[in-house]
């Protein structure tokens, strides 16, 4: 009988983790990918934000991270593949990755 209840139990516990939907997930990831969040740069659905302003030369300028929200797939990509830009390099696999477009192409964002 204990055993049962023990089984049971996790049982119960492996069909908790189904109550997190693929958009807690991606929001998630989004926030806390592996290194600082796209959120921090990008906005909070992805919308972009200006990072910093400052003067070159006498003019005014902006370091901008543009919005991420409209994008096509492949330019959602190839952001992943550049190297030497502002944004840190990010060693996320193609499904991390595919989530991400989810979360910032999704509906329910706007
Ligand atoms: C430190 C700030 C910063 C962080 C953090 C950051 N980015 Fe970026 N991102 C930028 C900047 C700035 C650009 C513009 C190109 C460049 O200079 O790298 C950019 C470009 C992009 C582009 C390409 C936009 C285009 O128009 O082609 C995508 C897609 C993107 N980022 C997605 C992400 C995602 C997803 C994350 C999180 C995993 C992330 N970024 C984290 C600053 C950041």
């Amino acid at each position: 009988m204990r055993i049962f209840v023990c089984v049971l139990f996790i049982l119960i516990s492996l069909k908790a983790e189904d109550f997190i939907t693929k958009m807690e997930y991606a929001k998630m990831l989004y926030s806390n990918p592996r290194g600082i969040g796209c959120i921090s740069c990008h906005g909070k659905k992805g919308e972009g934000s200006v990072l910093a302003k400052y003067k070159h030369k006498g003019k005014q300028k902006e370091l901008v991270a543009p919005a991420i929200n409209s994008l096509s797939k492949r330019k959602f990509f190839a952001a992943f593949k550049k190297s030497n830009s502002v944004m840190p390099k990010y060693f996320l696999t193609k499904k991390e990755i595919e989530v991400l477009y989810f979360y910032v192409t999704s509906e329910v964002n706007r």
